[in-house]
Formats: C-alpha cells, structure tokens, sequence
C-alpha cells in the first residue's frame, strides 16, 4: 500500500509521514527532498533557475514513478495534488491523507519556516496572511477529495492509525 499525505505548505506533511511510516514499518518519500537530491538543486534554485512550469512538471514525473512503490509513505508537495490529474491518480493508486490546518495556524508556522518555499519567501507577514487564504480557498477543494481528513494542528498518530 501507498499512502500520500497531502495538505498546504507547513501542515506538517514532513514530520508526520516519517513517523507514520516508523509506526507502520513502511518506507517513507518526502517528494521535495527527493527532487533536491535528484536535480541537485533545492526547491528555491529550482524555482529560480528553472521556473515553476518545469517544477511541476518534474514533481508530476516524479509522482508516476512513485505511484509502482510499496508500502511507503510519502509526503507530497502542496501543489503537486492541484496540477493536472494528480490527485485523482493519487486516489487511483493509494491512500490519501488531508492535514487540514486553519490559515491562522498556518500563518505562524509559515512565518518561520517561509525562507525555504520560493512561492513565500519574500512576503510580509500581512501579505502571507492573504497568500494563504487566497491559495487555501483555491487549493482546499482538490485537497478535500483525500480519502481521509485529519487535523495537521491537533494531530493524533493513533486516531490515523485507526482509520487506516
Ligand atoms: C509548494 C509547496 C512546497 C514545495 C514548493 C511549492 C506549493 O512543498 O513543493 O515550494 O506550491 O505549495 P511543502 O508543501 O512541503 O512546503
């Protein structure tokens, strides 16, 4: 089995897919430093040098290669679900999991952790604060087909493990 965390930037996909995979004995991907690791680049060069067209495109080749895996656990980018048909092939072919987080708590965890994600790095706090809503409201729909939705703030280990 494959299950695919998904959710926006800083709800926590990371963290909580390691663990869960360590709880289940799985492998564990985490997509973004995969692609770092591949293109020898981090996400911001790759950004930068490269543009977000061919991101996502690379982070789309990279989910078809992912989806012939076996029990791993992997942790998505927030866009990756919302270009083309990823989330239905995530459906398709695995487990999905929503960490829903609301903006507020977003906002704090994003402020500290925004120097990394090219898409936030240079706002202000007040225009992350609308970046978040406005991308959230846009993103939330795809992110709601998941097959299971858990809290990314509150989140228990041993209420997801009972759902799965
Ligand atoms: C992005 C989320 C990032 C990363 C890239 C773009 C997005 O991943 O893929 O910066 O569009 O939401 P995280 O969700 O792991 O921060």
């Amino acid at each position: 089995m494959i299950i695919f965390l998904v959710g926006f930037m800083g709800s926590g996909k990371s963290t909580v897919g390691q663990r869960l995979a360590g709880r289940l004995g799985y492998s564990f991907v985490d997509m973004d430093a995969r692609l770092e690791g591949e293109h020898g680049m981090t996400i911001n060069e790759i950004f930068e040098k490269l543009g977000e067209k061919a991101f996502r495109e690379m982070e789309s080749n990279l989910l078809k290669e992912m989806v012939s895996l076996q029990d791993t656990v992997i942790s998505t980018g927030g866009g990756l679900p919302c270009t083309g048909n990823n989330m239905d092939l995530i459906n398709r072919e695995g487990v999905s999991i929503y960490l829903r987080m609301e903006p507020e708590a977003l906002l704090n965890r994003l402020s500290r952790g925004k120097s990394r994600r090219p898409l936030i790095r240079h706002l202000t706090r007040q225009e992350l604060s609308t970046f978040i809503r406005e991308k959230l409201s846009e993103r939330e729909p795809v992110y709601m087909k998941a097959h299971h939705i858990v809290s990314g703030l509150n989140f228990k280990m041993d209420e997801l493990l009972e759902i799965l």
